[in-house]
């Protein structure tokens, strides 16, 4: 009997200590994927809202339009680099971390956008740009001046080979060698982007303390996390050898990207910034494969909440990414899939069709047409927030903003398509013929055309001149005809996020492709529990065949594009929807 009783008495301690620790895991999961049910909603705030009238975007104009994006519905800011800047690449050179760019406001601003958007329940996320830092940025300004000070190390400095020429042969992002020689150091440094981006020397235990402690400073100010820029890049060989020759220069990313050290780094910030805060971070990684990103972003492996990948985005042709060729349809439903059947259970997804770096959506993959624009820029939210991770918006998109008509190479402001142009164009490796088509299609200066608001001059962005043309189709395209209109691209994402707020499956199911080889259809399911979801977008301009699956026959319909979803086993161009079951 005393056995029995002391037997039960620990299986009873054991049950509970059990149930204990269960508890306290699902509290702890609770408490961390707060950015899995979440939608963000990207700024790029020099072409957001401008409040002052000097025609440049700035954090009074954001404060100025919380109450939009909170109707919208979304959870989450991200913005693009609001730090100090000389703007060599629009704020993704930072010349002081811990201060505002003075076009954007004042610190006071910084701090009066933070309250006001946590007050009405909107996180923020800032960009931090650490694989590099502007020229200008003091660290850089006394690490030129010699090896003996001690910033002498803090950036990638090396002899010339013998003949004086550049240590290797590797190309920069934004074109040219990436080596520039620096006279006063009489040595050359790297820049893997623009010469005014010397890239960070990581290896050095200074340089990662700096990043961490500012890191900490803008988390104790009560930010609500990071997107993190180019940040597999911040780890290189410590050999440098020639890279295969990709146009008139080597690749350097055997060397630099997803580098000998990059994971035990991310380890590293995890442990000394990320792991003190309630935070979401996710990380720019171009390149990445289902497997490096459940290192990145593994449920277990202590770095990052999540990762970009760019697969579905990179079409590369015989001008590496300047073409302006569509991704097939099979193809994009192959990459998407494979990320959510890879990731399931191991990583999160992170949901994008568009950001400041890349074309208008609607543009890219429905049809910006105006007989078509509204039911595909629907059609492929639809598509993006029925998966399962976590969508991004990009300003805009919500309206089914396009991309913006160029007249001739003087309308570009950003440098990587001034830089282009010039390699590729001007050096007369390809006709102004032939190339143009194809920077047009692709220039991140399409998503970098300002906010349409309203239908008045400068649709409303500015009382100035905007720094940047306003799209001219902002008189139909704008966020006031929109809220005008219950049937516009707008409610159709409040929508969508309001579905997502409701019905776990979305956030959560288990994804299934169907269909796999229609060249016109992104048909898939997502399965949580005794739900499941059917997901039917059409890509085609025409009328399509489409046979509803007998499991879903009755379902209820979530949302749809058109009134009468799959009206007589057909499926109208772009068209749209959602069956619950
Ligand atoms: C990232 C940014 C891009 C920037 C580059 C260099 O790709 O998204 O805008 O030019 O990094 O910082
Ligand atoms: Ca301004």
């Amino acid at each position: 009997m005393e056995i029995e009783r002391e037997l039960y008495q620990a299986l009873t301690e054991i049950l509970m200590r059990a149930k204990d620790k269960f508890i306290e895991r699902k509290s702890e999961e609770m408490k961390t994927s707060w950015w899995k049910e979440a939608v963000v909603y990207q700024i790029y705030p020099r072409s957001f809202m401008d409040s002052n009238g000097d025609g440049i975007g700035d954090l009074q104009g954001i404060i100025s339009r919380l109450d939009y994006l909170k109707k919208l519905g979304i959870d989450v800011i991200w913005m693009s680099p609001v730090y100090q800047s000389p703007n060599d690449d629009n704020g993704y050179d930072i010349s002081d971390y811990r201060a505002i760019m003075e076009e954007f406001g004042t610190m006071e601003d910084f701090d009066e956008l933070l309250d006001r958007a946590h007050e009405k329940g909107l996180k923020i996320v800032m960009d931090l740009v650490v694989n590099h830092t502007s020229d200008e940025h003091r660290w850089f300004v006394e690490s030129r001046k010699g090896k003996g000070n001690s910033y002498g190390d803090y950036y990638i400095w090396r002899d010339g080979k013998e003949d004086g020429s550049a240590p290797n042969n590797w190309g920069a992002c934004f074109g040219g060698s990436a080596w520039k020689f620096d006279e006063e150091r009489g040595q050359y440094y790297l820049h893997l982007f623009s010469e005014k981006q010397p890239d960070l020397n990581w290896d050095n235990p200074a340089v990662r303390r700096e990043v961490f402690d500012m890191m900490n400073w803008w988390c104790r100010k009560g930010i609500d996390g990071f997107r993190m820029d180019v940040i597999s890049m911040i780890s290189k060989t410590k050999d440098m050898p020639d890279g295969k020759l990709k146009g008139l220069y080597g690749d350097y990313s055997p060397y630099c990207v997803h580098g000998p050290k990059v994971h035990e780094y991310l380890q590293e910030m995890n442990r000394e910034v990320l792991s003190k805060y309630d935070l979401m971070t996710v990380g720019e990684t171009a390149g990445v494969t289902p497997s490096q990103a459940c290192l990145y972003a593994g449920n277990d492996t202590h770095e990052l909440n999540m990762v970009f990948q760019f697969e579905h985005v990179d079409v590369h042709g015989k001008y590496g990414k300047w073409n302006s060729v569509r991704m097939p349809l099979t193809k994009l439903k192959e990459i998407l899939s494979r990320w959510q059947r890879e990731l399931a259970g191991k990583a999160w997804n992170s949901l994008f069709w568009d950001n400041h770096d890349q074309p208008r959506a609607v543009s890219r993959f429905g049809n910006d047409d105006p007989k078509w624009r509204v039911l595909s820029a629907k059609m492929l939210a639809t598509c993006l927030h029925m998966m399962q991770g976590t969508p991004y918006i990009y300003q805009g998109e919500e309206l089914g903003m396009t991309n913006y008509p160029f007249h001739g190479p003087e309308d570009f402001h950003d440098i990587e398509s001034i830089h282009a142009y010039e390699e590729w164009c001007r050096s007369g490796i390809v006709s102004h013929e032939e190339f143009w088509p194809c920077i047009t299609k692709v220039s991140r200066d399409n998503a970098r055309t300002p906010m349409q608001w309203d239908d008045s001059e400068q649709a409303g962005f500015t009382k100035g001149t905007p720094w940047m043309p306003v799209n001219p189709n902002y008189r139909e395209i704008n966020a006031q005809a929109a809220l005008k209109d219950p049937d516009s691209v707008f409610y159709y994402y409040q929508k969508l996020i309001s579905l997502r707020k409701r019905y776990p499956v979305i956030v959560h199911g288990e994804y299934k492709l169907l269909l796999a080889d229609s060249e016109e259809l992104f048909v898939y399911e997502r399965a949580l529990g005794n739900k499941k979801l059917l997901v039917v977008c059409s890509f085609a301009d025409k009328e399509t065949r489409f046979e509803m699956p007998e499991d879903f026959a009755g379902g209820e319909c979530l949302i749809s594009n058109y009134p009468e979803p799959g009206k007589d086993g057909k499926l109208q161009p772009y068209e749209a929807f959602v069956i619950l079951m």
